[in-house]
């Protein structure tokens, strides 16, 4: 599906804002390795990662959207948006969605608000719904927020797992303007192969478990990854969608000023960079400090690069991302001039 086959006539959604919030309390490698069979060089030679940030005790995905929606609303200014899209892989609850709530709880009571599924892919998904509900008229603005609590569904006795995650939220603004304004949104890239579900899985609490009438199995409530084939998936899924968006766009790998990949593994960044033929430079990174953290990885990221101005107004950005379902994307835009909350 590429936004750039709708009709040309379509409004198009525009990036007006951004915003981004992670916890307080961060976690070192070094304070994984007091608890678990690990080493500070290992997980920085295999993964990038130095640190993350980890929600406390009571706090829920919501209460990260919030502060990075807010944010956004804020880095926006505007009228406020009426649709809500949330995508997380930790909702506070199985039901309902967790984007009705966080709208209220931003003053956004009433708007459309719905959330979305596709893992650490979840950013782009959203991205491409909320841009489709201002390409279809039934909304003008709408806040694209990406959160996820990630610590709260990783074995905290999983080397393989506990090392990488980190908790995180990123926002969007989008507002209704023209195909070729800064910020509009597209060519998008979406993609999936369901036969591979189970390499990223949490088995228990969905209704496949709770039909059988058996309780879940030991440690099937957490987060498991295939790790080794996962990686291979993603250099090879991340590469090929990021091609084909920027072909769409008519853009060659020279052409990319910026490319912000899901932070998923340092070494999975320099290997579809490479593959790509983007030049390590161009490619933006904040994985050593806040790990992989799921759906909220690219808006966190750009957050976070607009703010320190690795990111500029007229940037050619390419993005992508991989990860459960599988489930992949890839998105060119030319970055606005906004100013990142
Ligand atoms: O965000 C969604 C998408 N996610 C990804 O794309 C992540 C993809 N996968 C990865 O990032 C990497 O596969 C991991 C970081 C998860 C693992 O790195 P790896 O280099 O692929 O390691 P491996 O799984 O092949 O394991 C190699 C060895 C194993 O030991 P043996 O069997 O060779 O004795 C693991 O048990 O490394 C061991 N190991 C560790 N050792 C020290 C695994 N985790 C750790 C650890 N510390 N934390």
């Amino acid at each position: 599906m590429t936004a750039s086959g709708l009709a040309a006539a379509a409004p198009t959604a525009v990036i007006c804002g951004i915003g981004a919030h992670v916890p307080d309390r961060v976690v070192t490698n070094r304070d994984l390795v007091a608890r678990l069979d690990t080493t500070d060089e290992w997980i920085r030679s295999r993964t990038g990662i130095a640190s993350r940030h980890m929600v406390p005790p009571g706090t829920a995905t919501s209460d990260l959207a919030v502060e990075a929606g807010g944010r956004a609303l804020v880095s926006a200014g505007g009228p406020p948006p009426d649709a809500v899209v949330l995508a997380t892989t930790t909702p506070d609850r199985p039901c309902p969605a967790t984007a009705p709530e966080v709208a209220a709880r931003i003053g956004l009571g009433g708007a459309a608000a719905f959330d979305v599924s596709a893992v650490c892919s979840g950013f782009l998904y959203a991205l491409a719904a909320g841009s489709g509900l201002i390409a279809s008229g039934t909304a003008r603005q709408v806040l694209v927020i990406a959160a996820d609590a990630f610590t709260t569904i990783v074995d905290p006795a999983d080397r393989g797992t506990a090392v990488i995650f980190g908790d995180g939220a990123g926002a969007v603004v989008l507002r209704s303007g023209r195909r070729d304004e800064p910020g509009a949104v597209g060519p998008v890239v979406l993609g999936s192969d369901g036969r591979l579900s189970g390499l990223i899985e949490v088995r228990a609490g969905g209704s496949r478990q709770r039909s059988s009438g058996l309780p879940a199995g030991p440690g099937e409530e957490y987060f498991r990854m295939r790790g080794r084939e996962t990686f291979r998936h993603a250099v090879e899924r991340m590469s090929a969608a990021s091609r084909e968006a920027a072909r769409a766009a008519g853009w060659r790998p020279a052409d990319v000023d910026r490319f912000a990949a899901h932070q998923a593994n340092g070494r999975i960044l320099s290997a579809v960079a490479a593959e790509l033929g983007i030049p390590a430079e161009r490619a933006l990174s904040n994985i050593e400090r806040v790990g992989n953290t799921g759906a909220g990885s690219i808006p966190l990221l750009l957050a976070q690069a607009a703010a320190e101005g690795s990111l500029a107004a007229g940037h050619r950005l390419l993005m992508t991302a991989f990860g459960g379902g599988l489930a992949w994307g890839a998105a060119a835009l030319v970055w606005p001039d906004v100013k990142a909350c």
